[in-house]
């Protein structure tokens, strides 16, 4: 069975990622940590509390991580997902509480106890990530894969012209994971918009579900709804963690991917945070990542409703 640690900025569509990768019988979710990025961190825990207690399967253990950037003033985004990150709905009461260990520590430790076998999913900043390659880079090299929300494939930034929100909130961390030697998978946002967009149509599948979490993975989105109605004039839902969790744990819905050698921008005002991906090879580097840029949507689409289903 595979076996997964997850980094997290609970917001809304982490929580649909947690809910999914709680649901899905054939992996075990070994830790949760969590990271500050689309909201505070506090909120950040809560978030994933609650998502670990609606999911109704088990309960992982939860470390609280690094609350802000490592160098960068935080940058949050509470426009698209609320102040609390899921749409300042009102959580569940939970009964769990996070643990004692900083999620660094937690990160590293996981590591160290693991066969090899262990794999790691990161869905905001790569804070926590960083922290725990700098303190004991050989532990965190015992993860067999990092998989990344991360970047936009080949298409535009969601925050800047070319910067993706998660490798904008810290690019000098994800610099020291990219220059680590630790295997990296990087799922662009650019996955979640083209053909994975939840139109309306399905948003009210899912709403027939009309079930405890069902209903939350949509009502913590409704912020995000209302951003793209409000921005885009666009009726529906983009879920870029949901997406990349899919990649991951169905790896046959990836139509579209490759191998190319990437670093990120730390200096330039303008494209501060953007990832520059060889294309062409031009630097004749070895690949240091492998870019999702494409899954199939109606699979995507058809398993998020089955997970969402009781
Ligand atoms: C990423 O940023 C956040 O808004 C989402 O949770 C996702 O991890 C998309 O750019
Ligand atoms: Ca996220």
């Amino acid at each position: 069975m595979r076996r997964f640690v997850i980094d997290t900025d609970t917001g809304s569509d982490d929580a649909v990622a947690l809910l999914m990768a709680l649901r899905e019988p054939s992996i075990k979710v070994e830790a949760i940590t969590t990271v500050a990025g689309n909201c505070r961190l506090h909120y950040a825990t809560a978030n994933a509390l609650a998502s670990i207690d609606i999911a109704s399967t088990y309960r992982p253990k939860l470390y609280e991580g690094m609350d802000r950037p490592l160098l960068r003033e935080a940058t949050r985004a509470e426009f698209v997902h609320g102040v609390n990150g899921m749409s300042d709905m009102e959580l569940p009461h939970v009964a769990q509480a996070k643990e004692e260990m900083h999620a660094i520590d937690a990160l590293i430790e996981y590591a160290k106890a693991s066969d090899g076998d262990l794999e790691l999913i990161s869905l905001g900043p790569a804070t926590n990530l960083a922290m725990a390659i700098r303190k004991d880079p050989i532990a965190m090299q015992r993860y067999q894969h990092l998989y990344m929300m991360m970047g936009t494939g080949n298409g535009p930034g969601n925050v800047t012209p070319t910067a993706e929100f998660n490798a904008f909130a810290d690019p000098e961390a994800l610099k020291i994971v990219l220059e680590s030697s630790i295997p990296v998978t990087l799922i662009g946002w650019d996955a979640s918009v083209n053909g994975c967009f939840l139109e309306h149509d399905y948003l009210l599948e899912l709403k027939k579900l009309n079930n405890p979490i069902s209903q939350f993975a949509l009502n913590c989105n409704e912020a995000l709804i209302q951003f793209n109605r409000d921005r885009f004039k666009l009726e529906g839902l983009d879920l870029p963690d949901p997406v990349a969790m899919a990649a991951v744990l169905y790896p046959e819905m990836i139509t579209e991917s490759g191998n190319y050698y990437a670093e990120v921008e730390v200096n330039s005002p303008l494209t501060y945070g953007t990832i520059a991906t060889d294309f062409m090879n031009t630097l004749e580097k070895e690949p240091n990542v492998k870019i999702v840029f494409r899954i199939n949507g109606d699979a995507f689409r058809n398993k998020l409703k089955a997970l969402l289903t009781i």
